[in-house]
């Protein structure tokens, strides 16, 4: 064995040397050296009889697999627009300038690379970076010249003050989620008096709907995965939390975790299905180790495992896999192939994962928040829960408040309340536009922050990003557009160009070179994208940017200048290497003004 292999082996022996497992045993791998070097490729397809080339298909997909040396440092500066008006452009400068380093370069001797990644989720306490997917948070100048200084000195990460590491919850406004922690095992039991039919009929008076964006009625998402044929079912929690200025489920992780897993073995006692898997997002990994903690805590109060709470036949456990910085894993189908150790391409719907999902089994897909509404109302009851909110939108919403207000953090409401009450209370006087959620949601101005949160007015996975006055929409149009053409999985022709053609049209727009021409064109490219692409992403992708344009017009139309165009491409500029070679630069050898 070679001194590769025997460090291979033990991880390959962790997954069962089972190839659905490739994304979690590259990641794994990568801890070994930093990147997956061409000896780890090799000996890790060779050992699952794999082609390399599925190797290479993980690692051109997934941000945060490498296929070339990163530095033992590898800082990674979260690019949401937040984070970006609390200063993190600047930051990053700095730190460049301090280590004499050139954004996405790795130093010279191997020590340090820095780049940008997609939002940390820290949006409430930005701004913040990751170091080797460790978050550090509340970043300012000075804190920058002690990390500067640690890495310089090489100290280990564990070495570094624990108060660089500090994640923390923010917790402003509490109701039936996030108020006192509740009573491990209730919802089990209280479940299990009812039984499994008793407690899917008590689901479907809730009238809960899936807070991970689409709102889907969870008891039919239920009934339906307990209803496909199959032998086998999985239940599986989406905790990817992607979505630009979202961070509501990495407080429900951190700080409510029992109640997650007492959800997901609700679903599991309705379906049937005995095995379970939480999507936890790669930016997260710091919360894995607590995560697995609970998950043992719970198996020897026997809340998990064999013979749930003494119930015969209600078996179930829940393993934990880890993404690699895919935002468009969040989509279900595309977290599904991820699961199955693949690039998170979205699938082609129908089949929907309840009947076709993991491994073609009946697959019941949730969120977070949706898993733990699901334990609340087994403690609490249909009628209770469902007496919060609005008919419609029954119980309450988490919002994940950020931006321009003095207290960015977590508030949970009751649904139906209004834009102006949460400005209110997360102190925001001064307001231009709120971005609901995310970058794939709405832009809302102030003749409609009367607007309730709520399915029937303005839905909302939780972002809620505020902007005050003083910002420039165009800044925010940019920050989106760039994060789409990012992340856009490439499948699909319109999202894939698309995104990449409305990002470089916004940026000349920004720079003041954008004319009528690319306003009517992003017009037609938002048609396009919502029409044609194949999933959610592409669909959403000019969401925010066609509010801004219809409701911050003027803002646009100033920059637009008067002639009906100007090229992005310098074609005189790009002849200077034939003029060079040609020995002439007189004025015949210049294109005219008119070309
Ligand atoms: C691009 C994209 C990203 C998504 N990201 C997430 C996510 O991070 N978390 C989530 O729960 N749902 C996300 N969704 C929605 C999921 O596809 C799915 O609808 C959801 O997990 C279902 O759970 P629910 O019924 O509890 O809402 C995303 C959808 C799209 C199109
Ligand atoms: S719409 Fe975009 S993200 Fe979705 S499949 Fe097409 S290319 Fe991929």
């Amino acid at each position: 064995m070679t001194e590769i292999e025997s460090a291979l082996d033990p991880i390959l022996a962790k997954y069962h040397r089972d190839p659905t497992a490739l994304l979690q045993i590259l990641r794994d791998a990568q801890d070994l050296s930093g990147w997956i070097s061409p000896e780890i490729r090799a000996a890790a397809a060779s050992a699952l009889a794999i082609a390399p080339t599925r190797i290479d298909s993980l690692t051109r997909f997934y941000a945060h697999l490498y296929d070339a040396p990163r530095g033992k440092y590898r800082i990674l500066f979260s690019d949401n627009i937040t984070d970006r008006m609390a200063g993190s452009v600047a930051l990053m400068e700095l730190m460049l300038k301090k280590l004499k380093l050139e954004r996405g370069k790795l130093s010279a001797d191997g020590l340090v690379s820095i780049d940008f990644t997609s939002c940390t989720g820290m949006c409430d306490q930005g701004p913040a970076l990751l170091v080797n997917n460790l978050p550090a948070t509340r970043l300012t100048a000075r804190r920058i010249d002690e990390i500067c200084g640690l890495i310089r000195a090489g100290a280990p990460l564990d070495q570094w003050p624990a108060e660089f590491f500090q994640v923390e919850d923010h917790i402003r406004r509490a109701d039936l989620l996030l108020g006192a922690p509740k009573k491990r095992g209730e919802a089990i039991r209280a479940a299990l008096a009812l039984g499994a039919q008793g407690f899917l009929d008590e689901l479907e008076k809730s009238n809960l709907r899936g807070r991970g964006g689409a709102g889907f009625p969870t008891a039919l998402k239920w009934r339906s995965c307990r209803d496909a044929p199959g032998e086998k079912r999985f239940v599986v929690c989406n905790a990817d939390e992607g979505e630009p200025g979202t961070f509501k489920d990495r407080v429900l992780l951190q700080s409510f975790a029992a109640t997650l897993f007492e959800g997901m073995a609700l679903a599991a006692l309705v379906t049937g299905a005995q095995k379970g898997f939480l999507y936890l997002r790669g930016e997260y990994s710091f919360l894995r180790a607590p995560l697995e903690a609970t998950l043992a805590e719970m198996r020897r109060e026997n809340l998990l495992g064999a013979t749930i709470g003494g119930a015969k036949n209600f078996d179930f456990d829940i393993d934990i896999h880890m993404g690699a910085g895919a935002y468009v894993c969040g989509e279900e189908t595309a977290l599904i192939e991820s699961l199955e150790g693949k690039p998170g391409r979205p699938r082609i719907r129908p089949p929907f994962p309840v009947t076709h999902g993991y491994l073609g089994f009946p697959t019941l897909v949730n969120n977070v928040e949706t898993f733990c509404n699901a334990a609340a109302i087994a403690t609490i009851g249909a009628a209770a829960y469902a007496s919060r909110g609005t008919k419609q939108s029954t119980g309450t919403k988490i919002l994940s408040v950020s931006g321009d207000c003095q207290r960015p953090g977590l508030y949970e409401y009751p649904f139906g309340v209004t834009i102006a009450q949460v400005l209110e209370d997360c102190g925001a006087p001064d307001v231009g536009a709120v971005q609901v959620g995310g970058a794939a949601g709405n832009c809302l101005i102030p003749e409609e922050f009367g607007r309730r949160i709520a399915f029937e007015d303005q839905p909302t996975a939780g972002a809620f990003m505020v902007f005050a006055n003083r910002r420039d929409p165009i800044e925010a149009a940019r920050n989106f557009a760039h994060f789409f053409a990012h992340e856009s999985c490439g499948f699909c022709t319109p999202c894939r160009v698309g995104t990449s053609l409305v990002a470089g049209m916004i940026d000349k727009i920004a720079a003041g070179h954008g004319a009528q021409y690319e306003f009517l064109d992003l017009k037609r490219l938002h048609d396009i994208l919502r029409a044609s692409s194949h999933c959610g992403l592409g669909q959403a992708a000019m969401l925010a940017l066609g509010d801004m344009m219809q409701k911050f017009k003027p803002a646009f139309e100033r920059r637009l200048i008067t002639r009906d165009f100007e090229p992005d491409f310098d074609l005189d500029a790009a002849l200077a290497r034939a003029r060079e070679l040609a020995g002439r630069d007189d004025a015949a050898a210049h294109l005219g003004e008119d070309i």
